[in-house]
């Protein structure tokens, strides 16, 4: 059987759910495969962590150069955070010619020319379908399956720390700072709720999205945005009254004037979304990614945008894709 060995940098909450995912699904993983996943190497400081994962703090680095020189390592799943030192590793590892597999969003925004230049360079090979709702396959999709469409608009519920703060507030009448409180608590939130609630993390995405369908780079800066700190109950009832309710949309779409020249229109904002719309259907801290193609026309896809087991869902996609070419 091909064994495939895998470093993982960071074992904090999606670094640990793939090492989970391809220890619980291990047999099916060989027999479909026929591939051999070897954890080798972890770059990970907290010990405990390591005897909670089950994993043998033996095989702990303090020195990430120690993967990257290893031509033996084939896949580096980078699951940091944070776009540096990130995107560093990852430039690193893709010029060793290894897989690199990512759910930082921040980094692959940040860092996207730096990155692919690095894979095209070194020959190693950059996948980041968990960087843009968890779990839900879109991104594959989108270059993949779909890749014969012109899109013409993407609409994304890609933040579930907002929408499920958002489906409490319209839902059940609660106060914004409650709700934040327990989406920390259930872990949906990034390290600094800022990055969730004014934003930021579904800019970073929103960038992702707009590279893939419409070949358009735009840094996450760039990205006018407003987040949801602003929004009231008031808000929330007004929208109500109108027959919508106020969602976080990361838009972007193709516009074209009157002279015949094509733009694309972008941005993170509070939105009112009529009942009738399915992304109004996207409750707590479900995501969803709803595309037009000039082809296939519209199509949602629907699923959990955060947590340990369904990013690493894509995390693990991601590494059996990249270990099927080795
Ligand atoms: N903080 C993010 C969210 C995590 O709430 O969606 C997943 O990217």
């Amino acid at each position: 059987m091909k064994t495939v060995k895998i470093a993982i940098l960071g074992l904090g909450t999606v670094g640990g759910g793939t090492y989970e995912i391809l220890r619980m699904n291990k047999e099916l993983i060989e027999k479909r495969t026929g591939i051999d996943f070897r954890l080798v190497r972890v770059l990970e400081k907290n010990k405990a962590r390591m005897e909670q994962l089950g994993i043998d703090p033996y095989i702990a680095v303090t020195d990430p150069d120690m993967i990257f020189k290893d031509p033996s390592i084939d896949i580096v799943v980078e699951a940091l955070g944070g776009i540096e030192p990130s995107s560093t590793f990852m430039e690193k590892a893709l010029l060793a010619g290894k897989g690199v597999v990512t759910p930082n969003k921040a980094a692959v925004a940040a860092s996207f020319a730096r990155l692919k230049e690095a894979e095209a360079k070194g020959g190693g090979r950059l996948r980041f379908e968990a960087c843009v709702g968890g779990g839900i396959p879109a991104l594959t999709a989108i270059q993949e399956a779909l890749a014969g469409n012109e899109f013409t608009e993407v609409m994304g519920i890609v933040n579930g720390t907002t929408n499920y703060i958002l489906t409490k507030m319209t839902e059940e009448g609660l106060p914004y700072d409650d709700v934040l409180k327990d989406a920390q608590a259930k872990g949906f939130a990034e390290q600094d709720p800022t990055a969730d609630v004014e934003g930021i993390d579904a800019a970073n995405k929103l960038s992702i999205l707009m590279t893939l369908c419409f070949d358009k780079y735009v840094h996450p800066d760039d990205i006018p945005r407003v987040g949801i700190s602003g929004i009231t109950m008031a808000d929330i009832e007004d929208a109500r009254s109108k027959g919508c309710k106020i969602k976080l949309i990361a838009g972007a779409k193709r516009v074209k004037a009157d002279d015949g020249t094509e733009t694309v229109e972008y941005s993170v904002k509070p939105t009112l979304i009529p009942f009738s719309h399915p992304l109004a259907g996207v409750s707590n801290e479900f995501n969803a990614i709803y595309v037009t193609g000039n082809a296939v026309n519209e199509l949602m896809f629907y699923g959990k945008g955060a947590g340990a087991l369904p990013t690493g869902s894509a995390m693990v996609g991601d590494i059996i894709a990249i270990a099927k070419t080795l």
